[in-house]
Formats: structure tokens, C-alpha cells, sequence
């Protein structure tokens, strides 16, 4: 019956009506308004955190703080463009650069700059030549043509098990590009931290050949990572059972403020022999969000197999895009390749990741202060751009109607935009709908 009606449905075309009515009624034809193609589109949803930022510059509360959004803010809320950045820039601008297409694979440099960045010397992957890396559209492009490859030429399981929760892009990146998606346990409500027993015992049931999806550090929504300890046994738990490890990186350095220790998982698994699949987006290290500058890398077994996986990829990037944007990857690459100003961008990393760090301790001290009995270790044993504060979906409500919070509805708050001039407010409002 329901395919019945399906098939009416199809052959009912409003176009095709309308006209006929104009023939047999000889209206002339200015006077008739035919119906559009998409008539039958429907109105989606509205994207959850972009929705939360236009409630934001709705509200006219002076007192308003937009947690929402997963861009850094400088103590006066504002969006900041570190230092080095703009030292690059001055650098390029002298050079006169031309705007020329650039390679399907991006930059030489920049990808060859980035692979370094991620693996350091772990597995000697690079010395080795055993890494296809391609430049893609920041972390959500490279997530994306990571997906793709891995749904033409993954000959495992194509199913891709991430995080309990995970970022709310990863599901329809993988489902668009022909992955399924499924799940493991990874985080626990009851203390706000990492259910390690869970994510162990789900792993050790993935069926092997399987692709696991692993956020490299700061783990956005909750802000909960594995210890080193524990990335060493899941590493060894994930060789065993024979899963494809794909990494998202999109912080290295903005965890801790310092870019090998937030590398230690992603190298702690290439060392014992995974061939990792690795997403690097330099959108927040290096606050690059509108550029787009990420890069995509396959680990090979040989640099002979190495060749083969690059040319599927380009042959995967030309009918998508041609070839990436070249003005990010050029800041990049500048800053990278020059050794003076890659120690400054060093320490700018770790200026935004220090500030972040400082507003977890204020929050808490001020939760404190305003007499709150619960316990609130969790804002400073997470780390990261994000808080999952453990805030239930009512207590949220109340933030943003009583107070002009606004921040996703699973109390998740971007410690980004919390400053030295609203953390008092924040720890008020937070301890007025907890108490
Ligand atoms: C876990 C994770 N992966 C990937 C991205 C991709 O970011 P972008 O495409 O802006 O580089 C983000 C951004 O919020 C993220 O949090």
C-alpha cells in the first residue's frame, strides 16, 4: 500500500498539472505561475550550535555569555588572531604570492610541515616515505575524505564505531560517504569522566576489521581523555582484535599547551604498529577557522603502497573540490617552515590553552565561593576547548532563560568563551540552578 501511494505520489508532478490546466484552458501563458521544482522540499532543522549563537545576538541582556560556539575568545570575549599569524601574513604579503591553483593534493609543504607536526618521529613513518598526506577543507573536509576512502577501499568491516557521545558531525560525515555508524561506551555520567571499563569492554566486542574512531585529544563534547596508561591499553586491546584506527585531531596544543603531549596517543599507537588513518584540522591551534587548512594522512605499509593510496585520494579530491585553498595552508606552512616563528607559535598555543586552563580553576574557585556543596572536579580534571558541566537539560533551560546562557542543551560549555570579566556571573548562575 505505502509503496502505492509512493508511486502516485512520484507521478504527480505539479508542473506537468499546472501546465495542462493552462493548455486546456488556453490561459496564456504569462498569466500562469507554475509551481517550483522543490515544492516538495521540506525545512530542516536548524544546526544545533549555529542556532544557539543566532539566540545569542537575539537576546539584548548586557549580561549575556555565549558558550555555545567552539572558537577561542581572548579575556575580552573577543576572537583572537594570534601573533604569529599575523607575522606570517606580513610575511606572505612582502612575497607578493600569485593565487594560482594549487596542487589536488595541496601545498607540498604544508602537508609535509603537518604529517611532521602529528608523528614527530613515531614509527619513523615519515623518514620512511610510508605516509599519504593530502591537504583537505580543515578537519571536516579531511574527516570527509577520510570517510570516502575508507568506503571505496577498506576491504573490513565498512562500520565505523565512535564515541558515546562524540562530536555531532562525525555521524553524518560517515553515513554520507556509505559507513555505517555504530557506537561504544566511552563517557560517565555519574562522575562526568571516562567509563574505561565500558569503552574496553564494547571495543572487545567490535567485530574485527571494523574502523574505530578515535579523538586524538581533548575529546569534544566532554572534555574526558584516556590517561597515557590507558591509551596504552586501548592501543594493544584495538591491535588485537584487528580494528582500523582513524584519529580526529583537531587540538593538538590546545589541551595541554603543548603540541607533543597532546600527539601522545596518535604516536603511542603508530609505535606499536597500527596503520592509522589521522584528520588534522589547524582551525583552533592556530585560529584559522574560515581558512580551512586540515590534511588528511593514510599510514601505508611501504612507500611503494604509499604512492598507490595518494593517487586515490587525488582521484577522490577532483571531483569534489579540484584542489584545496592555498591562503590557510600558506600561514601554515609559513610558520611551520620557519623555525623562529614556529617557537613563537609555540608559545601562543600555549597562551590560549593556559587561559582556557585558568577559567576552569575560576569557575570552580567561584562555584566555591558562591557556597555550592556539589562536587565540580570534573571542570578541572577535563581539559580542552569544552566542558561537559553534567548540567541536566531543565538546569540548562534555566541558564539561558534566567540568566542569558546559552549553551548546547546536553551541558556542554565552551570554556573558550569564558573570561576573568564573566566567570563570577557564570559561577552564580551555575550554583543558582544546581542548589
Ligand atoms: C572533534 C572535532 N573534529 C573535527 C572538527 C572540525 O573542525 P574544522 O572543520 O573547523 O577544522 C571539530 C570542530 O569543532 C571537532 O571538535
Amino acid at each position: 500500500m505505502t509503496g502505492t501511494l509512493a508511486n502516485v505520489s512520484k507521478m504527480f508532478n505539479p508542473r506537468m498539472f499546472r501546465l495542462q490546466a493552462r493548455i486546456m484552458q488556453t490561459v496564456p501563458e504569462t498569466h500562469v505561475r507554475s509551481a517550483s521544482w522543490w515544492s516538495g522540499v521540506e525545512l530542516g532543522p536548524p544546526d544545533a550550535i549555529l542556532g544557539i549563537t543566532e539566540a545569542f545576538k537575539k537576546c539584548d541582556n548586557p549580561n549575556k555569555i555565549n558558550l555555545g560556539v567552539g572558537a577561542y575568545r581572548d579575556d575580552n570575549g573577543k576572537p583572537f588572531v594570534l601573533p604569529t599569524v599575523k607575522e606570517a601574513e606580513k610575511k606572505m604579503a612582502a612575497n607578493s604570492l600569485d593565487h594560482e591553483y594549487g596542487p589536488i593534493s595541496g601545498l607540498g609543504d604544508f602537508t609535509k610541515l603537518s604529517a611532521e607536526l602529528a608523528f614527530g618521529t613515531s614509527g619513523d613513518i615519515i623518514k620512511a616515505g610510508r605516509n599519504a598526506t593530502v591537504q583537505g577543507i580543515s578537519g571536516t573536509g579531511s574527516l570527509k575524505l577520510g570517510a570516502v576512502y575508507l568506503s571505496k577501499f577498506h576491504t573490513g568491516n565498512k562500520v565505523i564505531y565512535i564515541p558515546t557521545p562524540s562530536w555531532g558531525n562525525h555521524t553524518p560525515i560517515f553515513k554520507t560517504s556509505g559507513l555505517d555508524v555504530k557506537q561504544y561506551r566511552y563517557y560517565d555520567p555519574s562522575n562526568c569522566g571516562l567509563d574505561f571499563k565500558g569503552t574496553m569492554e564494547d571495543i572487545s566486542k567490535i567485530p574485527e576489521g571494523s574502523v574505530i574512531l578515535l579523538h586524538a585529544c581533548a575529546h569534544n563534547p566532554t572534555g574526558v581523555d584516556p590517561k597515557p596508561e590507558q591509551w596504552k591499553e586501548l592501543s594493544s586491546l584495538i591491535k588485537k582484535k584487528n580494528l582500523l584506527p582513524y584519529f580526529d585531531m583537531a587540538y593538538q596544543g590546545f589541551a595541554s599547551g603543548n603540541i607533543d603531549k597532546d600527539a601522545f596517543a596518535l604516536r603511542q599507537f603508530v609505535d606499536d604498529g597500527h596503520q592509522v588513518l589521522l584528520a588534522q584540522s589547524f582551525a583552533k591551534n592556530m585560529g584559522l577557522y574560515g581558512e580551512r587548512a586540515g590534511a588528511i594522512s593514510v599510514i601505508c605499509d611501504s612507500a611503494e603502497e604509499k604512492d598507490r593510496v595518494m593517487s586515490q585520494l587525488k582521484i577522490i579530491v577532483r571531483p569534489m573540490y579540484s584542489n584545496p585553498p592555498i591562503n590557510g595552508a600558506r600561514i601554515v606552512q609559513t610558520i611551520l617552515g620557519d623555525p623562529s616563528l614556529r617557537s613563537k607559535w609555540l608559545v601562543d598555543v600555549k597562551g590560549m590553552a593556559d587561559r582556557i586552563i585558568s577559567m576552569r580553576t575560576k569557575l570552580t574557585d567561584n562555584l566555591k565561593k558562591e557556597g555550592s556543596a556539589k562536587n565540580w572536579a570534573h571542570i578541572t580534571d577535563q581539559i580542552g576547548m569544552f566542558c561537559f558541566t553534567g548540567l541536566n537539560k531543565d538546569q540548562v533551560e534555566k541558564l539561558t532563560k534566567d540568566f542569558s546562557i546559552f549553551l548546547t542543551k546536553d551541558g556542554r560549555i565552551s570554556v573558550a568563551g569564558v573570561t576573568s570579566k564573566n566567570v563570577e556571573y557564570l559561577a552564580h548562575a551555575m550554583h543558582t540552578v544546581t542548589k
